[in-house]
């Protein structure tokens, strides 16, 4: 990536660093109250409110960062500075999908012809599918689609149009800050709070990304997007997370202090500062995801050349969008925390702190056990089995081995284990689980039944 993407949005964020300090206790431009002498909002509207010449959303009272375009101009160098160090915006395997492949819908006819239960296969799976399905399938050519939650700005979505013309992009996100009218016509941007759910249907998307969430949701919130996002993935869809460790490594008192500040106050917003450093594992435990790749790199206050400046940049922009956060929680002067962020800048700089950025993407398995209908209860098999068995057994009239053991077992109990298995409401958490259990016994008692 050349250096002028870096360049435009760096020296525009310089700009307005620099009038930054005097924004503090002026009311913006747009704000008719003003209320120099105290930090009450000053101005608020169905969305927002402005604070000390800043503008924030106010849905998630948990996310502390402004939405002004101040900020929008920090996003836009954070997602440069990803771009560059990932050396691309997705490291998932996703390219020949979303410029190639077209998803298919299988859609089974059932009566009345109108109605149709419909799945969806992201990919080259679809293929593979479609070759062993066809009885009573139509099938229907879509293109590609891609949701990037808590989009901010847009940006990533406006590049991923531009690089995949023939995929559709969405983007969601609590604060509208990105185009409204002006885009690509395969941008689709909505407002929304992701904590409500994924306002899409089961299997919708090929490609799922989300990037730098680690100051907006609760450990339950975000588990519960997990699932949300396995919900809307198409079975062997993939899904992306790049962030970043808040921590800053390698530092000094002063920074350490800050972090500790900081890290308790997130705490008791009841947000998970921690997200980067599980996310894989969540992936997999949380929502099952397989095929987990992940990847992480560090960029240090010593990096040289333009990421460096820009990485420099970004720290102190975000530690400009927690002043509202630490001078109202903490009760200190803004003159304070404007110090503070000047010490702890120069104390990362000259230990040489560093920050560490994370990638991890994983893919909806095909088969899915959570959701695909079970296959019938085994007692029912087996009932059918015996029935069948006891009827030849009758005929024969020698009693088998098995038998002999099964009839054990029922007087012994074990019978009304094998009911309460099937007739528990609840559907199992894995199937697989259940069916490699059972599966075992009923080998085992088949094995013995016939070969002792
Ligand atoms: C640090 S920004 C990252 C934005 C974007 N992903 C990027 O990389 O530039 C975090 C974003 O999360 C959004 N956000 C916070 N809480 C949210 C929620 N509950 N639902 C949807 N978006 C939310 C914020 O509005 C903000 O745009």
């Amino acid at each position: 990536m050349g250096n002028s993407q870096f360049k435009d949005t760096l020296h525009r964020s310089k700009l307005r660093m620099s009038h930054a300090a005097s924004k503090v206790h002026h009311s913006p431009e747009s704000s008719p109250a003003v209320s120099a002498s105290t930090d009450q909002p000053q101005q608020q509207d169905s969305d927002n409110i402005y604070v000390k010449g800043r503008r924030y959303q106010r849905k998630n009272s948990k996310y502390p960062m402004p939405n002004d375009e101040e900020e929008q101009d920090r996003l836009t160098n954070v997602h440069y500075l990803l771009k560059h160090c990932f050396g691309s915006n997705y490291s998932a395997p996703v390219r020949d999908l979303l410029l190639h492949s077209a998803s298919c819908i299988y859609a089974q006819r059932s009566c009345p012809t109108s109605l149709f239960s419909q799945s969806t296969v992201s990919g080259s799976n679809a293929s593979t599918l479609s070759n062993a399905t066809t009885t009573n399938m139509l099938k229907h050519i879509v293109e590609p689609r891609v949701l990037d939650i808590a989009c901010g700005t847009g940006i990533w979505v406006l590049e991923m149009c531009s690089d995949f013309p023939r995929a559709q992009l969405y983007g969601i996100d609590i604060s509208a800050m990105y185009p409204g009218t002006i885009k690509p016509p395969n941008a689709h941007f909505m407002q929304g709070d992701v904590r409500d759910g994924l306002p899409f249907p089961d299997a919708h998307f090929d490609y799922i990304h989300m990037q730098l969430v680690y100051n907006c949701f609760s450990r339950s919130e975000s588990d519960r997007l997990l699932r949300e996002i396995k919900r809307v993935l198409k079975p062997g869809g993939y899904v992306e997370f790049r962030e970043v460790d808040p921590k800053l490594r390698n530092t000094g008192p002063k920074a350490e202090k800050q972090y500790q500040t900081f890290s308790r106050l997130m705490i008791e917003r009841d947000v998970d500062i921690t997200w980067a450093r599980h996310m894989c594992e969540s992936m997999e435990q949380v929502s099952e995801l397989t095929d987990i790749h992940h990847q992480s790199l560090t960029i240090s206050f010593m990096a040289s050349g333009m990421a460096g400046e820009t990485f420099y940049s970004t720290v102190e922009g975000e530690m400009e969008g927690y002043r509202r956060l630490i001078t109202e929680s903490m009760g200190i002067s803004d003159e304070e925390y404007t110090d503070s962020i000047k010490k702890v800048l120069s104390e990362c700089t000259q230990k040489r702190a560093y920050v560490t950025y994370y990638m991890a993407w994983a893919r909806k398995p095909i088969y899915d056990h959570a959701t695909t209908p079970s296959p019938p209860p085994l007692q029912h098999i087996m009932t059918q089995h015996d029935t069948q068995r006891q009827q030849q057994q009758r005929q024969l009239q020698q009693p088998t081995h098995t038998n002999q053991k099964r009839e054990k077992r029922k007087s012994s109990g074990t019978a009304s284990t094998s009911q309460s298995r099937h007739s528990v409401s609840a559907p199992p958490t894995s199937s697989r689980e259940i069916w490699d259990k059972q599966d075992k016994t009923d080998i085992e008692q088949f094995v013995h039944g016939y070969i002792e």
